[in-house]
């Protein structure tokens, strides 16, 4: 069976379009231009180009976005009173801390200390807890993303067997509570340590791995007419790249993709969903702060 490839670059492009066109109506109506500010700390190379393409994309769909850059060494206090600062000023919407954070700093009290309705990772506990509300918070960005990407391919999830591999609380346990909930799906979490993994991957309809061990899921282990999202981005060596390193997902997309009706790749996949999801979450946060002021 051919499969058909989860195209998050061109699915992220037209919602970037749509946003675009909304925050311009925006603009000419007198309204206020949304304004992401993101926090990074230290010289990460992965985390920065992240940073750095959420603010490109800001710029594409017409957004504000301030970056703001912190040495490795700088104290948790200080960071925390950076996020208090941001929390108050009110021409911010949105408010990311890049993960991952040196080690002497809390990433649960940095992440905790955003104002939830500023929130637009969907990291705090409010709005992890807000997930299976009707009327929810801010959604996580990786797990919405994906629940997006699913709707706009028009994929059934109601009654299906997702099969989740991770747990993570940002990605693999959050997205278990949106699949079920809104997706309706009979969801089964598994993690790298599940005994018998392929047991459970076997049974699955719609198979989501985000644990960041290239290669771990393989043909073998899915059904055929399997639909597969790949959330693992790893970097792999690899002399034959300019970079020395290539991306990889946590997916054998060779084998996999033999037998799967549908299959993100990496990268191109839910990468791109994630930013996209951010974004729509930041329109969000400021249409809802903006009414309420
Ligand atoms: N690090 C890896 N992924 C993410 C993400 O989605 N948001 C933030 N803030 N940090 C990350």
């Amino acid at each position: 069976m051919a499969s058909e490839i989860l195209d998050g670059r061109k699915l992220s492009s037209e919602i970037e379009e749509e946003i675009r066109l909304k925050v311009e109506k925006i603009k000419k109506e007198g309204g206020k231009t949304p304004h992401l500010a993101a926090i990074l700390v230290g010289t990460d190379g992965p985390s920065q180009t992240y940073v750095e393409n959420k603010v490109k994309a800001c710029h594409r769909v017409g957004f504000e976005s301030t970056l703001l850059r912190f040495s490795e060494s700088i104290s948790q206090s200080r960071l925390i009173k950076e996020v208090t600062r941001i929390n108050e000023d009110d021409d911010i919407d949105g408010l990311i801390v890049q993960l991952p954070l040196p080690d002497h700093i809390s990433e649960e009290i940095a992440t905790e200390t955003i104002s939830p309705l500023k929130d637009v990772d969907g990291f705090t506990n409010q709005n992890y807890g807000q997930i299976i509300r009707e009327h929810h918070g801010l959604l996580p960005a990786t797990p919405n993303g994906v629940m997006e990407m699913i709707k706009r391919y028009g994929i059934e999830t109601k009654g299906k067997h997702a099969v989740i591999v991770g747990h993570s609380r940002l990605v693999g346990a959050p997205l278990g509570l949106l699949l079920s909930h809104e997706g309706m799906a009979t969801v089964t979490q598994c993690h790298e340590f599940t005994e018998d993994l392929a047991k459970y991957t076997r049974q699955a309809d719609i198979l989501c791995v985000a644990v960041g061990k290239p290669g771990l899921i393989t043909g073998d282990m899915v059904k055929d007419g399997v639909v597969v999202i790949d959330i693992g981005i790893s970097r792999v060596e690899d002399p034959s790249k300019k970079r020395g390193f290539r991306l990889s997902g946590d997916v054998e997309f060779d084998s996999v993709s033999k037998k799967a009706s549908y299959i993100t790749p990496v990268p191109g996949g839910v990468g791109p969903m994630t930013i996209a999801s951010l974004l729509m979450n930041t329109l969000k946060a400021s249409k809802l702060r903006n009414a309420s002021q």
